[in-house]
């Protein structure tokens, strides 16, 4: 989504971009004038183990609640050996990755499934593109939803060709799913009707799918259901009945909205993660926005849809409904095998613009959450449960009620040290009553401990090793302009992704690098080039996944490639890779106008289902998507599911 792109973090923490800088002028003396550029990453690895024995009696400011400091780390184990790389097939070369339609390795097939429209059930009413019409707002309410971002696929019995699919509907704009203006949000929704069908466009639906003679589709089901801005939801954990969840009129919480990317838990649920919930609001009468609100970026039109014209609920000078949109910006937990259920809010992960929740297991048996915050200058955050989750569970408490919020210090030395947002900082006692404000203000403490600005966080994805490889897509870097002897490669517009050695994520300081910077690594011209990646996964084979969202090199469309990092070591001396010789190869193209993202997986790998999201952000004459290209249609996000062509597992 293109609203991330403003700051609205006005502290004078130390921005990400000059910690890189500085860390790499750091690596430059220590490397001592040896070329950076062939081994240069890998080498400089090696001399922060010379830097750390220096710092070893570092601790991180406020790190003792629970967890160890992990200064004088070892950076050996090496998890993912695959002599010969393991991403093997034919990649689409740049040249024919552009124009109205989708294209796919020659190695691989794919199809489309659960388009903006089709009916939950197979017997109803489905929207395939009229450019004359849109559904009614009844219709939207019974159909899958716009803007496919996030989802999981949760087989039934183990299955790899039967199970259900849940899948956040992100955001779809006035001009797409409402037919009106020129573009983009041009015109506000005009009537309430119109109000209904944007939000019952948004949201998350479950919907149970099938593999029947060959082809995916949806099955009739009493599991499908959607779950949109006006659906019944609680709040659970620290912030909950605060009084700062509570409106005037004593409404009760009502939905989820802008669901952006995703996570899933150990015990079968879906975790949607709600981004740009500020661009719904606005205000019809007069309003002065509170510290808080401006923090989280809200104004008097948002982003224009228009909603707060019609519904009150999301109208910030209706004193009525105070409060209303602290209910947003959370992580909701949902059952999708019980259609009955009703969604929670866990707030003890904060608020904030989530982008994913990336929840890992760690020897404890403690829950790590990781997420990041997608804004400019924004912040990455990592929550650890209470104690053991299955104990918690066997206790009737969720492992995502109780916890430490801790978010990302990242220093030049290498290390990223994460600080607790407690009530056992004084800084934080100074500023807030109790653990529900700094939950529901979680920017505004993570401010004042001094987390480090980054830039536009999306996606976390940890690798399932025994060293708890952690990585994460920073969209774009584009103000840091001044490269020098230390820093070759800068300007850095197109973004990277970020490695943090997690040290099965007990530690309380890590070690990180920059794994990859998206263009510059290759150069202009490179068949691997790829900018601004959102949305990653890596494999148990050391396959990284990298979907793009943003404006690819040579009028390329957005994509997914995958990087071969099945032999990446993080110690130089048994380094067999390096950044220069990474093989990563595309393997989907989209429709002209999207971006691709989601990604999720049958539990054999074989079967792969990722998103094309706004295809010609709704202008047929980009792209008809799925329909075919001159058609007229009403191009629509669709669900792309991946097979390839001997059966073998996705990105081999
Ligand atoms: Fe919804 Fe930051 O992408
Ligand atoms: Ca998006
Ligand atoms: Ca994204
Ligand atoms: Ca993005």
């Amino acid at each position: 989504m293109i609203h991330d792109n403003e700051s609205s973090n006005l502290s004078k923490n130390r921005p990400f971009e000059d910690v890189l800088e500085a860390r790499m002028s750091r690596r430059g003396i220590l490397a001592r004038g040896a070329a950076l550029s062939a081994t240069g990453f890998f080498a400089a690895i090696a001399s922060n183990q010379v830097l750390a024995r220096g710092a070893r009696a570092a601790t991180a400011q406020g790190a003792s609640n629970g967890t160890s400091v992990g200064v004088g780390d070892t950076l050996i184990a090496q998890v993912f050996e695959q002599p010969g790389g393991v991403v093997n097939f034919e990649a689409i070369p740049i040249s024919e990755g552009s124009g109205p339609d989708a294209n796919i390795s020659p190695d691989y097939n794919f199809e489309v499934l659960i388009p903006w429209g089709a009916s939950l059930q197979p017997t109803g009413t489905s929207y395939e593109g009229d450019p004359n019409s849109r559904p009614t707002a009844d219709q939207q309410a019974q159909q899958i939803g716009i803007g496919h971002d996030g989802m999981h696929f949760f087989p039934i019995d183990g299955s790899n060709e039967h199970g259900v699919i849940a899948i956040n509907h992100e955001f779809g704009t006035n001009f797409h799913l409402v037919g009106i203006g020129d573009g983009g949000n041009a015109e506000q929704v005009q009537t309430l009707e119109q109000t209904r069908l944007s939000q019952n466009g948004h949201g998350v639906s479950v919907i149970e799918v099938r593999k029947i003679n060959g082809t995916w589709q949806n099955v009739a089901s009493d599991k499908n259901r959607r779950i949109t801005v006006n659906t019944p939801v609680t709040f659970s954990g620290p912030a909950a009945g605060h009084p700062l969840l509570q409106t005037p009129i004593g409404n009760n919480p009502q939905g989820t909205v802008n669901n952006c990317s995703n996570g899933k838990t150990p015990w079968g649920t879906y975790l949607t993660c709600e981004e740009n919930f500020n661009g719904y609001f606005g205000a019809t009468g007069e309003w002065t926005p509170t510290a808080s609100q401006e923090r989280y970026g809200f104004s008097e039109t948002g982003f224009n849809y228009g909603w707060y014209n019609h519904d009150p609920r999301f109208d910030l000078s209706n004193t009525s409904y105070r409060n209303e949109e602290n209910r947003f910006g959370w992580v909701v937990e949902i059952d999708p095998m019980n259609p009955s259920q009703t969604p929670v809010k866990r707030t003890a992960l904060g608020r904030m613009k989530h982008e994913n929740a990336e929840l890992v297991v760690n020897p404890r048996n403690r829950v790590v959450v990781y997420m990041g915050d997608d804004q400019r200058f924004d912040y990455i955050y990592r929550f650890v449960s209470a104690g053991n989750y299955q104990q918690m569970i066997r206790q009737g408490r969720s492992p995502l009620d109780e916890g430490i919020l801790y978010v990302g210090q990242f220093r030049p030395s290498g290390r990223v040290y994460w600080l607790p947002l407690t009530m056992d900082n004084p800084v934080l006692r100074e500023n807030f009553a109790n653990q529900a404000e700094i939950l529901i203000n979680t920017r505004i403490a993570a401010d004042l401990v001094g987390a480090t600005p980054m830039d536009r966080p999306e996606w976390v994805s940890v690798a399932p090793n025994d060293r708890g490889d952690v990585f994460i897509s920073l969209t774009n870097n584009s103000q840091r302009t001044q490269s020098d002897r230390a820093n070759p490669l800068a300007p850095n517009p197109d973004g990277h992704i970020l490695w943090i050695r997690g040290k099965n994520h007990i530690k309380a300081v890590n070690r990180w690098d920059v794994l990859i910077r998206s263009v510059e690594t290759h150069g202009e011209g490179d068949e691997r080039n790829f900018s601004d990646p959102d949305g990653i996964m890596i494999d148990s084979d050391g396959r990284l996944f990298i979907q793009t969202d943003g404006g690819q090199q040579q009028e390329l469309n957005n994509q997914m490639l995958v990087a071969d990092l099945s032999n990446l070591r993080p110690n130089a001396r048994e380094n067999r890779i390096n950044r220069d010789q990474m093989d990563i190869r595309r393997m989907f193209t989209g429709p002209a106008g999207c971006e691709v993202t989601g990604i999720t997986t049958t539990p054999d790998r074989r079967t792969m289902f990722i998103n094309v999201q706004h295809p010609g952000d709704g202008d047929p004459s980009l792209t008809s998507f799925p329909a075919p290209f001159g058609s007229g249609r009403i191009p629509r996000d669709s669900t792309i599911v991946i097979t390839k062509k001997d059966g073998g597992i996705i990105g081999s």
